[in-house]
């Protein structure tokens, strides 16, 4: 196949409105956009501004109404409990459309929001989908959080309606999810109407407040909601992601400009069509289980797999190849970790050999770096192409790849690839010059930003402003370098999040918690590199003036605080009592000193130390 990237990429350069308003062509509009992109709610793109759609129409009802209604459009395989359960398009249908009867008839409307706390179950999606069909607005908050996050998020939403399940279920626990979301009510400032919960079968809990209600119960009788008309530019979703400060960061979609770009990545970015199978082995909590998925595998017609599991361990190191196998699926999508956890327990890939991997054309991955040998180990064991792509919770789709269904077959192992058509990526040094000299410096893209990235974030918007420069020049907070050739290596953060197993953590945020520890007088996070989960937090802390306490029994004190307030996705389990923390004049600790001490890197001495000794 001849190579389309460069003339694509291009084209959607060149005059990006007409690019996009031709790719939108492959969704089915209300009232089809004549309009490409306008900067009317600055400093982010609005797409489509005068065209009416509704996201749930094209994810399901044109394809269960159409010559794919008997087709499979969501394959649930629980790892977990053994379940495996196909959906059809119809069967889809069926269940979205009495969903959002129920939600409509409980008040929710256009514009409502609607918060989704559950595990990864079909109910979960269906909930999502339920929403675009009536045009209210998700919120899915990942089961890894705990009660106080929860809260958070709820408070900055304002949902109306909380959909949950009775439990979700890791491999050393079942997470009682009930007990999180009444107490992240009674925390919360908001109230909302109803509480409606599914009860799984593992763990059945209780219905205790009034304003509790059972699946089945609010499902009663409800008649089918139609697809409301929605403007493109209304918000299909908020999704929380971690800022820089300890609030949670409202990153607000689109439906038009989502649609639009989703549809038109599955093609030349996955080489992914209508009739295929892909599996997005994320969650829905992330944005890659958002837009890989739920959205975009439905809006072209393809199938999409739901897995409950854990790439090692639910049984073991077999069970991703038994889904591709069983499934015919034809491409994956992951994060490096879960790579890293197979090629651990199965180094020579002898589970690999006994599954038959035939239908499987390509590994894409993302969420952290994928690091050469990781890459290399996947390239031998598979014999597939396997590509790192890279993007961030506000971007919504990938901005750098190797676009395969373009006929781009060229990855250089350690780079995520070059700009995906309609992201003009750059790296720049301090002063915001371009340059190529395979120097480290920010990731930046010129506007505008593509359709499907984010058009501006919910209520709380500190820090919006902050992620554009004057000239409307998104940061995207990641640092790396190009090659001569363009290929674009993303290599760290400028700021304080981190990547843990591809989630995506703000150090401040747990350092606020270490902070207010009675015994505690100031403190530090950072991220040192982790063999499995790429990084891992660590807090060191001085305690106050006078404290004699037992520093374990402190530490353990601090662990337990991070995860009964943050959750168990913190992953923090390394507290550590010093008796000074390197500081500049101005008293700014300087944690990327630290950050190459942990990971014994060479760091040059700060200038402002007074006892260089402290660093040892
Ligand atoms: N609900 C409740 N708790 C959850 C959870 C959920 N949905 N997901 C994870 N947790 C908990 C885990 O049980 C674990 O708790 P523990 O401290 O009691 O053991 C903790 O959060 C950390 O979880 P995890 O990051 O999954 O680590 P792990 O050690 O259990 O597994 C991997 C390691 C590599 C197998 C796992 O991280 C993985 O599959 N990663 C893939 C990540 C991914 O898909 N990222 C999406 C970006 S594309
Ligand atoms: P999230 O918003 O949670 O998806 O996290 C986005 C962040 O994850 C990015 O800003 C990067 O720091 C990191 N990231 C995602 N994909 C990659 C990749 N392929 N290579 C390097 N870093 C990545």
């Amino acid at each position: 196949m001849k190579n389309k990237y460069p003339a694509t990429y291009a084209a959607a350069a060149a005059d990006p409105s007409a690019f996009w308003l031709e790719a939108a062509k492959s969704i089915d509009w209300i009232k089809s956009p004549s309009k490409g992109v306008s900067l009317s709610n600055p400093p982010a793109a609005q797409w489509f501004e005068d065209g009416v759609c509704n996201t749930c129409f094209n994810a399901v009802d044109r394809h269960a109404t159409g010559e794919r209604g008997d087709q499979p459009a969501l394959i649930y395989h629980s790892a977990m409990t053994g379940a495996r359960v196909t959906y059809s398009y119809k069967d889809l249908l069926r269940h979205v459309a009495s969903l959002a009867g129920a939600m409509k008839r409980a008040g929710a409307g256009k514009g409502d929001r609607v918060v989704i706390y559950m595990p990864m179950i079909p109910e979960a999606v269906f909930a999502m989908l339920a929403c675009a069909r009536i045009g209210a607005v998700h919120s899915v908050v990942f089961g890894g959080f705990a009660a106080a996050e929860l809260a958070k998020r709820i408070d900055d939403a304002a949902p109306k309606l909380l959909l949950t399940a009775s439990c979700g279920l890791e491999p050393s626990r079942i997470v009682e999810y009930k007990p999180l979301v009444d107490a992240a009510l009674e925390t919360a400032s908001h109230t909302v109407d109803k509480v409606i919960l599914f009860q799984r079968p593992e763990l059945r809990a209780p219905l205790q407040s009034p304003r509790d209600i059972a699946w089945d119960a609010f499902l009663e009788n409800a008649s089918d909601a139609h697809c409301e008309p929605i403007a493109a530019t209304d918000p299909l979703y908020i999704l929380y992601t971690s800022g820089t400060t300890g609030a949670p960061k409202g990153v607000v979609r689109d439906n038009g400009g989502h649609m639009t770009a989703l549809a038109w990545s599955m093609g030349a970015v996955y080489n992914i069509h209508a009739g295929d199978v892909f599996w997005a082995a994320s969650d829905i909590g992330w944005v890659v289980g958002h837009s890989y998925i739920v959205y975009a595998p439905l809006l072209i017609g393809a199938t999409t797999v739901l897995y409950e599991g854990k790439p090692v361990g639910t049984p073991d190191a077999g069970e991703f190849w038994r889904v591709i196998n069983q499934y015919n699926v034809k491409t994956l999508f992951t994060a490096p970790t879960a790579f890293r956890a197979i090629k651990g327990q199965d180094p020579s890939g002898g589970w690999i050999e006994r599954s038959d991997l035939r239908s499987l054309k390509a590994l894409f991955l993302a969420g952290e770096r994928a690091d050469p040998d990781t890459v290399n180990w996947a390239r031998d064991k598979l014999n597939i192409p396997v590509i790192d792509h890279w993007w961030q919770t506000e971007l919504g789709w990938p901005a750098l790849a190797t676009c395969l269904g373009l006929g781009d077959q060229e990855a250089r192992i350690g780079s995520a690839g070059k700009p995906v058509p309609g992201f003009r990526v750059d790296v720049v040094d301090e002063a915001g010059a371009g340059f190529n000299a395979e120097k480290t410096g920010e990731i930046v893209i010129r506007p505008p930003l593509a359709p499907g990235a984010f058009t501006s974030l919910w209520r709380n918007k500190s820090g919006y402003e902050r992620n554009f420069d004057i000239n409307q020049i998104y940061k995207t907070g990641d640092a790396g370098h190009i090659d001569e050739n363009g290929f674009i290596s993303v290599m760290s953060r400028t700021d304080d999040l981190i990547n843990v197993a591809g989630h995506r953590l703000s150090t401040g945020m747990i350092e606020q918690i270490i902070a207010d520890h009675p015994d505690v007088a100031e403190c530090a996070v950072i991220g040192v590199k982790d063999d499995l989960k790429g990084q891992r937090p660590v807090g060191l802390y001085v305690l106050n003036a006078g404290v004699n306490r037992d520093e374990q029994a402190i530490s353990e004190e601090i662990i337990a605080q991070v995860r009964e307030e943050i959750g168990p996705v913190a992953a923090f389990k390394s507290a550590f009592s010093v008796s000074k923390l390197p500081k500049t004049r101005s008293g700014k600790v300087l944690r990327a000193t630290l950050r190459k001490i942990a990971n014994g890197e060479p760091y040059p001495m700060p200038p402002t130390i007074e006892d260089p000794g402290a660093l040892d």
